[in-house]
């Protein structure tokens, strides 16, 4: 089981009514990642003047957090289409997978979150299914085994994972856009607090918003659970506008530094630091001397640590740098 701590983007069960409450509710609401949306518009446009009710297959990946489910959603709603979810790892059998797409509409979209994760059994159905909207079922087993070639409706697929490299390249290469989603500028994070600010009717002025998007590691949706966290804890404390001082006296409550990075981030560089004399060093090393998983070091802290220069991957190892160490030295109380 992977640690999920205030700041890791996975998605937490207290998240849940969070991500759903806060989800924008058209692509012109949906914050930055213009390149895409721009793409995704001209697809859809196109596929109109077709008549074509269905669009090219797309896949979305991209880190926890950063809106593939809500783009997804946004897609289906600006196509004016119906949706269908369902999670990669609950399709075990091919049968499952029979099942839904036998039961789409035409125009329906599909949408596989954790797409990596489906059983690869499944690949032999999806293959046909994508290409030519056909399904082809073996029934029985053995000499008594038949085949079934049946017909289904025009549909849409959207996968959506956070291991891009996870998927086979046969299926890959069945997509007709793929997206990259890329974390978020400090002003979209602003925006998108400002945004939600109003959706959960917290008065909040700018400063208070910035203070809060610095520590969001660029990811809406830590962005809205610290909101959320500090308007709670606010609210404990008497409630009134949101300043940066109220926000900062919450934020360091939840032991929440100011770039962003909690005792978690902070045990790996010390580890770095300390026990390894700053590297390099192998990830397994890392994990046994923090005690974390080392699936837990590169999904969640590595790939900050890294986008914030506090440590390097080399071909020998990770690496603390310069900036990692200044950064512990003030840490520690020195300058
Ligand atoms: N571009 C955006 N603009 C505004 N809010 C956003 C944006 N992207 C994400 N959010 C907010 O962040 C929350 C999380 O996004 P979402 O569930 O789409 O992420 P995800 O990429 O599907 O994550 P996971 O990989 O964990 O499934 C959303 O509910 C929404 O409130
Ligand atoms: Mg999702």
């Amino acid at each position: 089981m992977k640690k999920k701590g205030k700041i890791s983007p996975i998605l937490k069960e207290e998240d849940k009514a969070l991500d759903l409450a806060l989800r924008p509710q058209s692509l012109e609401d949906y914050v930055g990642q213009n390149n895409i949306k721009k793409n995704i518009e001209i697809i859809i446009e196109a596929a109109k003047k077709r008549k074509d009710p269905s669009i090219e297959h797309l896949l979305f990946y991209g880190g926890s957090g950063l809106g593939k489910t809500t783009l997804s959603y946004l897609v289906a709603k600006k196509m004016n289409s119906g949706i269908r979810t369902i999670a990669g790892p609950s399709i075990k059998k091919s049968g499952d997978l029979a099942a839904i797409l036998t039961s789409l509409k035409e125009g329906d979209i599909l949408f596989i979150d954790e797409i990596h994760r489906m059983n690869s059994s499944c690949e032999e159905i999806i293959y046909p299914a994508m290409e030519e909207f056909r399904l082809n079922l073996v029934i029985g087993k053995g000499p008594m085994a038949r085949t079934m070639d049946l017909k289904i409706p025009k549909f849409t697929l959207i996968g959506a994972t956070t291991r891009l490299a996870l998927l086979s390249s046969p299926l890959r290469s069945r997509f007709g856009a793929t997206f990259r989603l890329d974390s978020y500028t400090m002003g979209e994070i602003e925006e998108i607090i400002k945004k939600s600010a109003k959706l959960l009717e917290v008065k909040i002025n700018k400063q208070a918003i910035s203070s809060i998007a610095c520590r969001a590691r660029f990811n809406p949706r830590i962005a809205n659970r610290l909101l959320k966290r500090v308007r709670d804890f606010s609210q404990v404390e008497g409630g009134g506008t949101l300043t940066r001082e109220k926000a900062e006296k919450a934020l360091s409550f939840l032991d929440i530094d100011k770039i962003g990075l909690e005792s978690g981030d902070r045990k790996i560089l010390g580890v770095l630091y300390n026990k390894f004399d700053g590297g390099p060093v192998g990830l397994q090393s890392i994990a046994l001397a923090s005690g974390e998983e080392e699936e837990t070091i590169v999904e969640i802290y590595e790939p900050y640590l890294m986008q914030v220069g506090l440590i390097k991957r080399t071909p020998r190892g990770r690496v603390i740098t310069e900036k990692g160490k200044s950064y512990l030295k003030k840490e520690n109380g020195g300058t």
